[in-house]
């Protein structure tokens, strides 16, 4: 057999949050709730569902490859040309792409450590030299990921917010960090949960890629608009650097059902800012539960919470064997920590009872 590629051995494989189905069936439990995978705990709008059923009666036929009406009405929701975005199987597809395009063997990348963890996967497969700048109080250690650029850096990876910590940095850091890094290497600027951050002085990207066509910022309607089960999600970018992305995608990358639903989503943005008001009403809540209990947490601007906890991967399997999925924060390196999507009023409260009675 051929041998395969000697640096893909170095790869961690992705390891997802588990299925509720799969938990269902393994533990023999008839109630399972996932609060694992940041994800929306509501459904789409209902425009979206209906835009998908209208939809599906077509998926004889392969979808638009250019996102014709999805493009139109993004580009006006962002005040963007249309020659500006991309369209991608997941924000993690214009990871990959833009990883793709700019990184060749050998060639520099920096990432914040932990950070989400599919920037490093994509640079492993390029066979990349990556520079992992740990976190700082649970923040961007800008000073420290500027020290590490050199000649031969191609890419910096800028979560914002990350995951796992969910903190962000704000306009005046990244206009700093942008000043030293100039138009030199790639600024990969990931942004899957922007529209849970209500912060003033969070950076307006699309305005700083006027002056660093350097830029690029991916975004998705896996997070706030509720269809991660469909994969879609976006990048925005210089024209120039939207066609160079365009050439490495392949043809009909985003399906038909997801275009639809995506284009019936941005048409209802009340119903996602109800759903923000909830998020940030049961954050509070997680908020307060935690602190009741003792349990250190890191002050989070997305659906999710960091949580300093004792024996991180026990209380994540007890909660496992009680039907509450969560994640244990080892595997990215962080130990005694776990990470909790918030979810509905209900999955929320049973997580704090399950935990209560655990600890
Ligand atoms: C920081 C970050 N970026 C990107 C993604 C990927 O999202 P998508 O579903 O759009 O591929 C996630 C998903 O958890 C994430 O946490």
């Amino acid at each position: 057999m051929q041998v395969a590629n000697k640096y893909i051995f170095d790869i961690k494989p992705y390891v997802p949050g588990k299925p509720i189905e799969d938990v269902k069936r393994q533990l023999k439990l008839k109630s399972v709730i996932k609060l694992a995978s940041n994800e929306n705990p509501y459904p789409p709008s209902p425009k979206a569902v209906e835009a998908m059923t209208k939809t599906a009666r077509g998926v004889n036929r392969y979808p638009d490859g250019g996102c014709f009406l999805l493009r139109r009405a993004l580009a006006k929701h962002l005040k963007v040309g249309e020659n500006q975005l991309i369209f991608g199987n997941g924000s993690d597809e214009i990871i990959v792409l833009a990883v793709k395009a700019f990184v060749g063997q050998g060639d520099e990348v920096i990432i914040a450590k932990p950070s989400f963890l599919i920037y490093e996967i994509a640079c492993c497969l390029a066979g990349a030299k990556i520079h992992q700048v740990p976190l700082k109080n649970f923040r961007y250690d800008l000073k420290g990921m500027k020290d590490k650029l050199s000649k031969r850096t191609r890419m910096v990876f800028l979560g914002n917010p990350d995951n796992p910590a969910g903190t962000y940095i704000n306009t005046r850091e990244v206009a700093d960090f942008m000043k030293t890094v100039g138009k030199q290497a790639l600024v990969f600027f990931d942004e899957a949960y922007f529209e849970y951050v209500h912060a003033k002085d969070y950076p307006d990207t699309i305005q700083l890629m006027k002056t660093y066509p350097n830029v690029i910022t991916a975004r998705t309607f896996s997070k706030m608009y509720a269809l991660a089960g469909l994969r879609i999600g976006y990048g925005i970018g210089q024209p120039r650097m939207v066609d160079i992305l365009n050439r490495l995608r392949e043809p009909f990358n985003v399906n038909s059902l997801a275009q639809a639903a995506a284009v019936a989503a941005l048409s209802d943005q009340g119903y996602y800012r109800r759903i923000a008001r909830e998020v940030e009403q049961q954050r509070r809540y997680l908020y307060r539960c935690l602190e009741g209990m003792g349990l250190p947490y890191e002050e989070s601007f997305t659906n999710f919470i960091l949580i300093q906890i004792k024996n991180a991967a026990q209380i994540a399997n007890a909660l496992l064997r009680k039907g509450v999925i969560i994640r244990d924060m080892n595997v990215w390196g962080l130990k005694g920590f776990i990470r909790v999507s918030i979810g509905t009023p209900l999955e929320n409260k049973r997580f704090i009872q399950t935990l209560g009675e655990i600890i």
